[in-house]
């Protein structure tokens, strides 16, 4: 039976990743898969991490099950993370939440979720969007389409451009918005724009679906849950995914949460039910590490103090990049504008040049990108900069 299936290509983003490993080259740069690294180039392990992993080791009596949702001082904290402790929607008990294996499995559980509650159920992704949305909601049966979001020649969103997309939805259509840090342009929605958006969103009955893998990232925790707190103050349904993978630096231990926000109390339990009805059909139980050591961080507040200080840290180093990037492309002469890396938000910005061109970066200069020009800021540090910006300037 298996000759029906042909070889694929690699991933677009971690089949990069499998190359850049590959190369031997000493001066070789990775931009490519989106995790933070430190002036040294190392993912490091957060300080608050490590002290939360300690504290739960030694607390650990038994390694059974944790029940279906998961860890529940994880839920709850992650709750308060997203939507602010004092939100009307959980003091309404309007929200149901399971944690995820990492905010991927929470997009595919939400997926199978709402093709449950519809199984015509639309969802429209921007374009462009992180390449993973397409199988992990399509695979669930969701029909996907597009709206515009990005400008390429603006370097901007195309926030009119998409307000008209919307307009033609039909109630019950879902437009899935990242909620900070877009994936792949770091391009986002002003408050103005959040507001406007939230207005036509409860005209037109579109259900919000937000995906928010970076909080924390692009201003601070509290900015970067705008949209998820408007939306969830104004509108009857919203779907937030979130994950730890970036803002905790717990990539590979999969943590992530699907928090589903719904008309009233009693629809909450229903959908309770079915979210994790869905989880159990699908991987049976979430994984326990990950969410142990963010509902330790969460639900304490030296720990909190020190991780929302680490974050800081990280945020100003990777927007500190983007103005050093600009500056030192700019020093060489570099033959077109950059100035707009650094008004983006986030991991990741377009540089804007060809696919030929981003081949040649990797082929002759070993600087490693996705194949759509998105670079990770995160993988410049002062060691490289300079031999970064020399390459982009000499494929230019
Ligand atoms: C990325 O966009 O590079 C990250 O979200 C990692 C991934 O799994 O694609």
């Amino acid at each position: 039976m298996f000759e029906k299936l042909e070889l694929l290509a690699p991933d677009a983003i971690i089949g990069i990743m499998a190359l850049f490993r590959e190369d031997q080259a000493p001066n070789k740069v990775d931009l490519s898969v989106g995790v933070y690294q430190d002036d040294t180039g190392n993912t490091p392990v957060m300080e608050c991490v490590k002290r939360a992993e300690r504290q739960i080791v030694d607390a650990q009596t038994t390694k059974t099950y944790v029940g279906i949702a998961g860890n529940m001082d994880f839920n709850r904290g992650m709750e308060k993370l997203l939507f602010g402790a004092d939100h009307p929607v959980l003091a309404a008990g309007r929200v149901a939440t399971v944690q995820s294996p990492g905010g991927s499995g929470g997009l595919c559980v939400a997926a199978h979720l709402l093709h449950r509650a519809n199984p015509d159920a639309r969802i429209w992704l921007s374009a462009p969007s992180w390449p993973n949305h397409l199988p992990l909601l399509g695979l669930a049966g969701l029909r996907l389409e597009s709206y515009p979001y990005y400008d390429y020649d603006a370097h901007a969103v195309d926030f009119d451009a998409m307000m008209a997309c919307f307009e033609k939805l039909d109630a019950g259509e879902l437009v899935l918005i990242h909620g900070c840090c877009h994936n792949p342009c770091g391009a986002d929605l002003s408050q103005v724009q959040w507001q406007a958006l939230t207005d036509l969103c409860e005209r037109r009955g579109v259900i919000p679906f937000i995906d928010l893998a970076y909080q924390g990232l692009a201003e601070s925790l509290e900015a970067d849950a705008y949209g998820v707190r408007l939306m969830a103050e104004r509108l009857p349904e919203v779907v937030v995914v979130s994950s730890c993978s970036k803002n905790l630096g717990l990539y590979r231990e999969r943590t992530g949460a699907v928090c589903v926000v719904s008309s009233s109390p009693e629809q909450s339990k229903a959908t309770a039910t079915n979210l994790a009805n869905v989880a159990r059909g699908i991987y049976s139980m979430p994984p326990d590490h990950g969410a142990a050591i963010a509902g330790q961080i969460l639900n304490d507040e030296a720990l909190t103090a020190l991780w929302v200080e680490e974050l800081d840290e990280v945020r100003r180093r990777i927007n500190g990049l983007r103005d050093l990037i600009v500056a030192k492309l700019a020093e060489r002469g570099a033959p077109r504008d950059f100035s707009f890396i650094a008004n983006e938000r986030g991991m990741f910005s377009f540089l804007g040049i060809s696919k030929e061109q981003v081949i040649r970066l990797r082929e002759e200069f070993h600087v490693y990108m996705l194949e759509s020009s998105r670079i990770n800021l995160a993988g410049i540090n002062q060691a490289n900069v300079d031999y970064v910006a020399d390459s982009i300037v000499a494929v230019l």
